[in-house]
């Protein structure tokens, strides 16, 4: 069965309350059990986290043993030299997320740092970018 990651960034705790208009209604551990229940196949394991050196470790604790990663770094995708670093120093493919169109928005989230170290990127159709990176690994 293959092992695949979801890590969530800071504020991704609060989705559900946290800006609706932008994030929708639902919160992550809601959303998480439907992903388990759409993909038996997958051993999904989920990690959210507000501290940016936390994230890190989590990355190099699973990033040369699982399949995949899923990473929502949410604000740090676009000031983290260092999780963009650690994203290059691990082995397994990494695929960046973003619930929404970040270059729909301020001009500050059109630069990720992260991203030129990712498999790829998708952005801005709401959780539906989570099903679609795990379908794609
Ligand atoms: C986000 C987009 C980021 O710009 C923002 O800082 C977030 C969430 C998204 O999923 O749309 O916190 O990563």
């Amino acid at each position: 069965m293959k092992k695949i990651a979801i890590i969530n960034g800071p504020n991704l705790n609060l989705l559900g309350t946290r800006e609706p208009e932008i994030y929708g209604n639902q919160t992550f551990e809601a959303y998480f059990k439907q992903l388990q229940t759409k993909f038996p196949n997958v051993e999904l394991t989920y990690f959210q986290s507000n501290v940016e050196g936390e994230i890190i470790n989590k990355l190099h604790e699973i990033g040369f043993s699982y399949d995949g990663i899923i990473l929502n770094a949410a604000g740090y995708t676009h000031t983290s030299v260092s999780i963009a670093d650690a994203v290059k120093s691990i082995t397994i493919p990494v695929i960046e997320v973003h619930i929404s169109n970040v270059y729909a928005r301020e001009e500050f989230r059109h630069k990720s740092l992260i991203a030129p170290n990712c498999k790829g990127v998708i952005t801005g159709l709401g959780l539906l970018v989570y099903d679609l990176a795990i379908e794609s690994l």
